[in-house]
Order: structure tokens, then sequence, then C-alpha cells
């Protein structure tokens, strides 16, 4: 790796104020330390490089509804440190049909937090995170240091809540997870393609189906529903990038 032009790659420089010689940080320490958060945050390969900026809304016209989701983004990573110095305990839940870009916004949150706050962020797709835990378990070794960070990160997305099996120790989990984020008052983005009807549905759509009372409940205060009802990207963007010539 190429050595820093500034510090050498000590990750230290010299600084003269009034006469005096100080050492701090140099820029690149921080930037290696992003990195290696943004490397740890278990943001798949694929969502790597999405960002905020990146997020196209003029897909299809007649909706505006990407356009919001994109603001209320920006809106979340600008608010995340509040006035008095905390972080801000409401989070997201990102609701729409597959391929509208949920994953997409989650994940460029997330890394646009840990890039302008230096902080510890976690991304889990929850059905996966119920295969891996399962097969630790058959393993016959302890699941904490799975959940524990997806516990207590700064800021957690849960990937496609709603998709995970529908078993009593899943809803167990599932609880353990959010009631402690919600008691610590930790924010959380979700995604999910269920819809998120009052808890007295009974729609077979719904993530009331799929997930219980008790933390579908916590959820309505965690997290402010965006609704995307955009086209499927996937299938759209051939057309798209013939349109616009890319
Ligand atoms: N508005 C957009 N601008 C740029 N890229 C987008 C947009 N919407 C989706 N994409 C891209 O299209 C692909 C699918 O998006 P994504 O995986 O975020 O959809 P999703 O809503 O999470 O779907 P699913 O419910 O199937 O998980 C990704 O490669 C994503 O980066
Ligand atoms: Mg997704
Ligand atoms: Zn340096």
């Amino acid at each position: 790796m190429k050595s820093c032009e500034i510090c050498g790659g000590k990750g230290w420089v010299k600084k003269i104020v009034k006469d005096k010689e100080f050492v701090s940080r140099c820029e690149c320490y921080r930037r290696k330390h992003v990195e290696s958060l943004i490397d740890n945050s278990g943001i798949p390969p694929k969502f790597k490089d999405a960002s905020i900026d990146g997020f196209i809304t003029d897909i299809v016209s007649n909706n505006n509804s990407l356009e919001k989701a994109k603001e209320i983004a920006n809106k979340f990573w600008e608010n995340f440190i509040n006035e008095k110095g905390q972080v801000n305990e409401i989070g997201i839940i990102f609701i729409g049909p597959p391929g509208v870009g949920k994953t997409h916004l989650a994940t460029a949150i997330l890394k646009k937090v840990i890039e302008e706050y230096s902080i510890r962020g976690i991304f889990v797709n929850l059905p996966s995170l119920f295969v891996q835990l399962n097969s630790t378990l058959t393993q016959g070794e302890d699941i904490s240091y799975i959940l524990d960070p997806i516990k207590t990160s700064l800021l957690t997305v849960i990937d496609d809540l709603g998709a995970q099996r529908v078993t009593h120790w899943t809803a167990e989990v599932l609880y353990e997870i959010l009631n402690y984020r919600y008691n610590y008052a930790l924010p959380t983005i979700f995604t999910t393609c269920y819809s998120l009807e009052p808890l007295s549905s009974d729609s077979s759509v719904s993530l009331k189906s799929r997930i219980p009372d008790l933390v579908l409940s916590r959820i309505y205060e965690m997290a402010v529903p965006v609704f995307i009802d955009g086209v499927d990207f996937r299938s759209e963007i051939i057309s798209y990038r013939n349109r616009k010539k890319l």
C-alpha cells in the first residue's frame, strides 16, 4: 500500500502552535479507521459503492416516492447526532416491492453515517442471519458474538424484515435484538417487502403475519415508515441506460 505523503505512514503529524510543538493524528489515520469500520460493517460487496447521491430518482416519471426516500435518507445522516450530542433514536423502515432500491438506500445511509461520524455500524440480512445462527448453534458454539454487535451498534440495518422463517425461535431472537435497541434508544433502519398495516390487520402480506406483535409494536415507535412504490430497478435499468445514453 502507498505510504501517506503527509506523515510517511506514521499516522502522526507535528504541529507548531505558539512556538510549541505538538503531535496530532494525520488525516490518513481517520481514513484508514473509517475504511476498516466499513469493511467490518457487514455491508455486502454488491452495495459497497452504493451511495445516496447515486440513488436515481427519475427512473420513471410521475413517481415522487424515490425523491422523498432520498430526501429522508439525507436528513437521517445529517441529523444522526442531535443538538445534545446524542444519537437520534428514530430510525427508518423502507417498505416496497422487490428491486425499488430499499437495500441500496439503507446501505448507503449506513456507509455515510460511518464516514461522517466514525461510528461502528452493522448491516444484517435477516434470513441470512438465522441461517448463520442455526449453523453456529449446530456446531455447539455460542451465538452471542454474532448477536451482540447487532444489538449494541450505534446504527444497525436489518434487511428483509419479514422474509425470515417464522418460528418461535426466530421470534424470540428478533425480540431480543429489537427490545435491546428499543430500551437503549439505538436507531435501526429496516427494509421490508411486507406491508406495515395496523396490528389489528390479518392480511397475509402484512408484517403482522411474519413478526410477533411485541416486535411490531416497538417498530412503530422506533422507525418512520418510508414507502417506495417505484418500478423494479433491476428490470428497468437497461431501458434507463438507453434513454440516458449511459
Ligand atoms: N433508484 C436507484 N438508483 C440507483 N440504483 C438503484 C436504484 N434502485 C435500485 N438500484 C439498484 O438496483 C439493484 C436492486 O436494488 P435493491 O437491491 O436496493 O432493491 P430492494 O428494494 O432492496 O429489493 P429486494 O426487496 O428484492 O431486496 C441494486 O443494484 C441497486 O443498487
Ligand atoms: Mg433488498
Ligand atoms: Zn498520514
